[in-house]
């Protein structure tokens, strides 16, 4: 049997397939139909301190090989996390990482603080890239903000900080570089792209906040390539995503420099595109005889 598991500094997996922040809810939706332990790890919908009701509906929308959302990270706030939706995941017996959001610096600071001193913590993801969030701009469009927010997180917590970047950037190996000065153990990426869709008979936008995040396999090789440059510019693990349907993708990625990768909208089309990504990449490593997925991570041959 080939040896999925990877390590990204203190975080270890049993294998490389996470299923991403927003697409897997807190996982106990998922039981019955998903082996749960089988996931290298469960990433949650992001939490914010107080509790959310998100955008006005319509907040998805099909598009041609993907989908708009306009969530607007609705979520049960810190406490309502902790006491209704933590105690299923933490039975689950995988790690789990926890996605948070804030407006300022200091709130991801006492967000994670909280969070280190709750059992069943893995990591902590700081999204800073949700598109949904009205006319300001993402903090992960800006070096200087990526690094303040991760900073003062890295201050409150002990826990490996993941932090998620936008694909809404020119250039995407500043932004992972100021995250890396500030502390983060990891990096993940892309989060959705800007995007919107129109109803011609109405003439309105079709989701109920005009604008939202596209994913889906539409996005894949945009994702891909900006995994790529993110590889080249920093030397702390990635995360990949955007667009993973199966285990070639999955593959691709790592190929590109991803040491892990999660898969978003294709559990909406199956649920267990997760689990059989897993197997996927497992078949890929024995087919190939490569005894130690660490062997691929980042062994694209492009001459560089
Ligand atoms: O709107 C949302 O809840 C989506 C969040 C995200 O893409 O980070």
């Amino acid at each position: 049997m080939a040896d999925l598991s990877v390590s990204l500094g203190k975080l270890r997996l049993s294998n490389p397939v996470l299923v991403a922040s927003g697409t897997f809810g807190y996982g106990e939706d998922y039981q019955d139909l998903v082996s749960l332990k089988r996931l290298g790890a469960l990433v949650t919908k992001t939490i914010t301190l107080k509790k959310r009701e998100g955008n006005p509906a319509p907040r998805i929308v099909e598009t041609y090989q993907g989908m708009l959302n306009s969530i607007g990270l609705e979520n049960p706030g810190f406490k309502g996390f902790v006491e209704t939706q933590l105690p299923f995941m933490r039975k689950i017996g995988i790690p789990v990482i926890v996605s948070i959001s804030a407006d300022k610096a200091v709130q991801f600071a006492r967000l994670a603080r909280a969070l280190s001193r709750t059992a069943g913590v893995a990591a902590i993801e700081l999204n800073i890239s949700c598109p949904n969030l009205g006319k300001k701009g993402l903090i992960a469009q800006d070096a200087r903000s990526v690094y303040k927010v991760v900073k003062a997180t890295r201050r409150a917590t002990k826990l490996p900080i993941i932090t998620k970047l936008s694909p809404n950037v020119t250039d995407i190996g500043a932004i992972a570089k100021a995250a890396g000065k500030g502390g983060s153990d990891i990096i993940s990426l892309v989060n959705t792209y800007f995007a919107m869709a129109v109803d011609v008979q109405t003439r309105t936008p079709k989701l109920g906040s005009i604008s939202g995040g596209l994913s889906g396999p539409a996005i894949k090789p945009q994702a891909l390539w900006m995994v790529r440059q993110a590889y080249k510019a920093v030397k702390i693990p990635i995360i990949g995503m955007g667009g993973i349907m199966n285990a070639q993708d999955a593959l691709e990625f790592i190929v590109c420099g991803a040491s892990a990768i999660a898969v978003g909208t294709a559990t909406f089309v199956d649920p267990q595109s997760a689990t059989k990504i897993i197997a996927g990449i497992e078949s890929y490593l024995e087919e190939k005889r490569i005894p130690n997925l660490k062997k691929v991570i980042g062994s694209l041959k492009d001459g560089k």
